[in-house]
């Protein structure tokens, strides 16, 4: 393996460094570094073989809260055979995100491209310029009114093809040169999802909340 790899043995386990180490070979030559690090998950920058940026989210296996993965996982039709060993969960929650990905930008709302996922690891479209577009939360739109109806727009849209991102706060929308890009789509679902209505209120209330709190 890559004597650059190694040294990501103090932040990685071996298996997630196995699995960065295969992608790297077909979709990125180098870890730039980490744009953000949490209790379930890491987000790395990674640089491909003609220089661009891509990103990596990195799913732990050992913190992750696999009580509210099975939540959602379970009632998801898409992955009917689940069962509850922890790293076959994180994986499956790790290939959820990333086919929601592509049923959101199929459905034209505005999201990281999902580029390759393996295990715990997904590779998907870099949003910002030099660095990484900010989160809304922290940097609100100059024009919310706009927002608003961009945002219901797409809640609606989604509703319409019976699809939910289920998440969504103004810490999951990252504001790039003032366009909204929604992350964060793991818990996403489907009609069929028995937490469908409830995560579709709880998303509508929360843009509610959040544009009223900017004067709309
Ligand atoms: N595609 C991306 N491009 C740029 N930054 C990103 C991207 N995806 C995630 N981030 C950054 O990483 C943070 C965490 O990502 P997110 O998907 O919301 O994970 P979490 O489950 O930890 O909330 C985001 O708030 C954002 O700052
Ligand atoms: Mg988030």
């Amino acid at each position: 393996m890559k004597e650059e790899f190694k040294v990501y043995q103090k932040v990685f386990d071996n298996r997630t460094i196995m699995t960065l180490y295969q992608l790297s070979k077909k979709y990125f030559r180098t870890i730039g570094g980490p744009i953000k690090t949490g209790k379930e998950s890491d987000v790395y920058l990674l640089y491909t073989k003609e220089g661009g940026k891509i990103v990596a989210k990195i799913y732990k296996i050992e913190t992750s809260n696999f009580r509210n993965m099975w939540k959602y996982i379970k009632g998801d039709s898409r992955f009917p055979y689940i069962g509850k060993e922890k790293k076959k969960l994180v994986y499956a929650w790790t290939e959820k995100e990333f086919r929601n990905l592509w049923t959101a930008r199929r459905m034209g709302i505005p999201a990281p491209e999902p580029i390759a996922f393996k295990n715990n690891v997904l590779l998907m479209e870099f949003i910002g310029d030099d660095s990484p577009a900010p989160i809304a939360k922290y940097h609100p739109p100059k024009d919310p009114k706009r927002w608003y109806k961009l945002i219901m727009g797409y809640i609606d849209k989604m509703e319409k093809e019976g699809f939910v991102h289920g998440d969504l706060s103004e810490f999951n929308i990252l504001n790039w040169n003032e366009k909204p890009i929604l992350i964060d789509w793991s818990q996403s679902v489907f009609r069929d999802h028995p937490l469908f209505e409830e995560l579709l209120e709880r998303d509508r209330n929360n843009m509610e909340r959040w544009f009223s709190s900017l004067g709309v």
